[in-house]
């Protein structure tokens, strides 16, 4: 039995590498339990009962010194996981049957074949280098077993920018994806892969109009190709009209016409076909006032709903924009009720402080689950954090977003609070103290990342392209549609009725929340409305003091988090690298607050009203 070296977050206490010689996922439940037992509950033993029909639920029985796990066939790993995990954080085993919310619980891999990985933060590719497929089995199976303790069951493994010649994974590498399957499919894990609209064309066929009979015959036969290799594949993923990606609109097709020629290409072998709707205006005129980019999803899809194919799954990003710090809830997620629609999530940090800063998700997910249509998404997608780092994630907090995502993914009426605590007690089993700090140290991480970098819903000042670090004007003069507007008297964009509009998109009661200055929250107050620096809000404050006052707040409340740090007995290296990423927060939050507050500074020519220094 070998140990693994590299590091699991949430399960330490399970170091025996998984063996490549268990290929079911019951032979995996089981040395799982073979290997927990004995230090989490001597003297008890566990039995594994695999009733087909069951699927991916669970019961758990506790009798005397017999557990006993009943499921299908992923449902008994499942069920094992949660056994381990509620024996190692001392919590009563779940009551009843258990089962996911979500049918398709996705990651998304924007991993290159060149190795590198697009707003990746935890180092390398942990699938390609060089061009090619290039793994460690040993470790794809240790995050086969980090997946399956939580429940996530489809992971899309390359980049949905798909670029070519190098990421030719479905023309060239089929046997390669193959054996890769065959590494996940005992975790319960089916995997995806993005595609490239124009890919017809590299093979001879001249156009790829999905209208056209050629482009249709292309594909059909290269899914057929596909699922002979891979038959349990869960699907493509496409970013079509996006940044530049190909896509019907070259054609003058929309994109019910375009996703549904690939959907039924997929259709005889039950794979999905996930599209993206991220799609906008990239070349816009900044001087243009009247295009307001968090339309545009609405705008192309709202009218298509009742179009697509029963495999079509439309893949909706939580809110209108990019993953911002804050944004109010996607519009599109409620205007499209005969349509299969999944939410994605971006569990890597792209705005969020890019695995320097902590950032802890969940409070910021358990709003937007109150604030989405419960029963009209069915299915759920997040872009990874993971990468070739011994902890996976980069900063060793990061994990709790893996680990949270799932948690939510598979009930998402869960507490924020609820599976910070729990991953806490999972991964460093402190004392009381010290894992209440921690727990009200990330429950408030994003919080004060928000009032530090862009607070009251006003997003985008991050450093262009990169997007770690402040530049308040960085997006002001781009194409990308991303716009504040400062000036020296107000800030901000009216997307009310009287405005752009785009409020308009919503349901009504969120017409009413968001469209009155009475009631909008103040967290959201400049992405819907536009006021003067001297406007005074419902705490008696100006928008220009709230605005110095939370950067002041957002970076002493980072002092305070360094402090607590410290304080904390976290094992090694997990201290060293907490402590040592904290201290480039720290500069970043610095750098935030001085030039964020000197910006409107310099513009309203409003001081400080408690005279702080505004450089
Ligand atoms: C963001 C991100 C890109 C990514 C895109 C997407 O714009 O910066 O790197 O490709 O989102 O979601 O497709």
């Amino acid at each position: 039995m070998t140990t693994n070296t590299k590091r699991l977050s949430w399960l330490p206490f399970l170091k025996a590498d998984i063996p490549a010689s268990l290929t079911t996922s019951e032979q995996i439940a089981r040395f799982e339990l073979d290997q927990a037992l004995p230090a989490l509950a001597a003297g008890k033993s566990a039995e594994l009962n695999v009733s087909a029909d069951m699927g991916e639920s669970y019961t758990i029985e506790a009798n005397d010194d017999v557990y006993t796990i009943t499921g299908g066939e992923s449902g008994v790993l499942y069920g094992t996981y949660a056994l381990i995990m509620c024996l190692a954080a001392g919590h009563p085993v779940p009551q009843g049957t258990q089962q996911p919310r979500y049918a398709l619980r996705m990651l998304n891999c924007w991993d290159n074949a060149d190795g590198s990985i697009e707003r990746g933060y935890a180092g390398r590719s942990l699938f390609f280098e060089g061009g090619k497929f290039d793994y460690d089995p040993v470790r794809l199976r240790q995050l086969g077993r980090m997946l399956a303790s939580v429940g996530l069951n489809v992971m899309c493994i390359n980049n949905v920018n798909v670029r070519y010649p190098a990421d030719q994974l479905i023309e060239s590498w089929l046997p390669q994806l193959a054996e890769l399957a065959a590494i996940y499919r005992p975790f319960g894990v089916k995997l995806m892969v993005s595609i490239d609209y124009s890919a017809p064309m590299r093979h001879g066929v001249p156009t790829a109009d999905p209208l056209d009979p050629q482009v249709q015959e292309w594909w059909n036969k290269q899914a057929e190709i596909v699922y002979k290799a891979v038959p349990d594949l869960a699907g493509f993923l496409v970013k079509a009209d996006s940044e530049g990606r190909p896509g019907p609109f070259t054609y003058g097709r929309n994109h019910a016409e375009g996703a549904n020629m690939l959907a039924r290409a997929l259709k005889p072998f039950g794979g999905k076909l996930v599209w993206r709707c991220f799609v906008y205006n990239c070349r816009q005129d900044w001087r243009d006032r009247k295009t307001d980019r968090p339309m545009a999803a609405y705008q192309h899809y709202a009218y298509l709903d009742g179009q697509f194919e029963d495999n079509v799954i439309l893949q909706i990003k939580n809110g209108p924009f990019d993953f911002q710090v804050r944004e109010p809830v996607s519009p599109l997620l409620y205007a499209m009720p005969k349509t299969d629609l999944a939410i994605e999530f971006q569990l890597a940090q792209e705005y969020t402080g890019q695995q320097i800063d902590i950032f802890a998700m969940p409070p910021m997910w358990r709003e937007i689950f109150d604030d989405m249509p419960a029963d009209k998404v069915m299915s759920i997608a997040a872009v990874t954090n993971l990468g070739r780092d011994d902890n996976y994630c980069g900063h060793p907090f990061a994990a709790v977003n893996l680990f949270g995502y799932g948690l939510f993914a598979w009930d998402p009426s869960i507490q924020p609070e609820k599976i910070i605590r729990l991953w806490t007690k999972l991964t460093y089993g402190m004392d009381q103290l010290s894992e209440d700090a921690l727990v009200s140290l990330l429950m408030g991480s994003r919080r004060t990342y928000e009032k530090y970098t862009a607070p009251l819903g006003l997003c985008w000042m991050v450093t262009p392209n990169q997007h770690y670090g402040p530049n308040p004007s960085g997006y002001e003069y781009q194409a990308w549609g991303t716009y504040h507007k400062a000036d020296r008297e107000a800030v901000g964009i009216d997307r009310t009725a009287a405005g752009t509009g785009y409020v308009c998109q919503y349901p009504e009661e969120f017409q009413k929340l968001y469209g009155s200055l009475e009631t909008c929250p103040d967290e959201l107050i400049l992405w819907f409305h536009r006021l003067r620096y001297d406007y005074v809000m419902r705490d008696g404050r100006t928008l220009i003091q709230r605005i110095y006052d939370d950067h002041f707040e957002g970076l002493e409340e980072t002092k305070a988090m360094a402090e607590t740090l410290k304080t904390l007995p976290l094992p090694s290296p997990d201290r060293e690298e907490a402590l040592e990423r904290m201290n480039r927060q720290l500069f970043n939050a610095r750098e935030w607050c001085d030039i964020v507050n000197n910006f409107f500074h310099n513009y309203s020519g409003i001081d400080d009203a408690h005279g702080r220094t505004i450089y």
